[in-house]
C-alpha cells in the first residue's frame, strides 16, 4: 500500500471511540436492509481500524480484507481528482473469454468505481478485490477504514 497508515489508540469518550459508536447503525442496516443477515449487536464488532493518508501522486494497490465480512472507507477529506475506489468483478470467469462489448452492464462489467466523497461511509464486502487512483490533487486525501466481523458458531464458546 503506498499510503501512509496510522493505528489509532482509542480512550472511552475521544474522537475515534465517539466515531465508531456513530457509525454502529449504519453498519446496521447494511446488513439487515443491504445483504439480509441476522443481526445481532453484541456478535457484530470493528476488528480492526485505521487510517490512510494519501499524498499527492499515491494510490492504494488492489487487494482485499481477509478473515473478515464488510470492510469499509470513510473519507474525511477527498479533494477534487484525489482518486476514486475501484472494485473488481470477482468472477475470473467473465473475462476469460466473451465476444466484443458494445454496450456496458452488470453482466459484462469487469468492475466499477465510486466516486470519494467527503463524509460518504461506503462499506462493502470484503472479498471484493479493490484499488484507489492515484491522488491527483495537491492537498491529502483521509479516509478511514475498518473491518466488521460477526462471531459465528466456529467462534461461539457454548
Ligand atoms: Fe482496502
Amino acid at each position: 500500500m503506498d499510503g501512509i497508515q496510522k493505528i489509532l489508540k482509542l480512550k472511552k469518550d475521544s474522537a475515534p471511540h465517539n466515531f465508531i459508536q456513530s457509525i454502529h447503525g449504519y453498519i446496521k442496516e447494511v446488513m439487515v436492509e443491504g445483504f439480509g443477515w441476522k443481526y445481532s449487536p453484541e456478535k457484530v464488532g470493528i476488528t480492526e481500524i485505521w487510517a490512510i493518508i494519501n499524498k499527492k501522486n499515491t494510490f492504494n494497490q488492489t487487494h482485499n480484507h481477509p478473515n473478515t465480512y464488510l470492510s469499509a472507507a470513510y473519507y474525511v477529506k477527498a479533494p477534487k481528482d484525489c482518486g476514486d475506489i475501484q472494485f473488481h468483478e470477482p468472477n475470473e470467469v467473465k473475462k476469460f473469454r466473451h465476444p466484443v462489448i458494445e454496450k456496458k452492464n452488470e453482466l459484462n462489467s469487469s468492475g466499477f468505481s465510486v466516486k470519494a466523497e467527503e463524509g460518504n461511509l461506503l462499506v462493502f464486502p470484503s472479498y471484493l478485490y479493490h484499488s484507489v487512483g492515484k491522488n491527483l490533487s495537491s492537498e491529502d486525501r483521509i479516509v478511514i477504514s475498518f473491518n466488521v466481523d460477526v462471531i459465528t458458531y466456529k467462534d461461539a464458546k457454548y
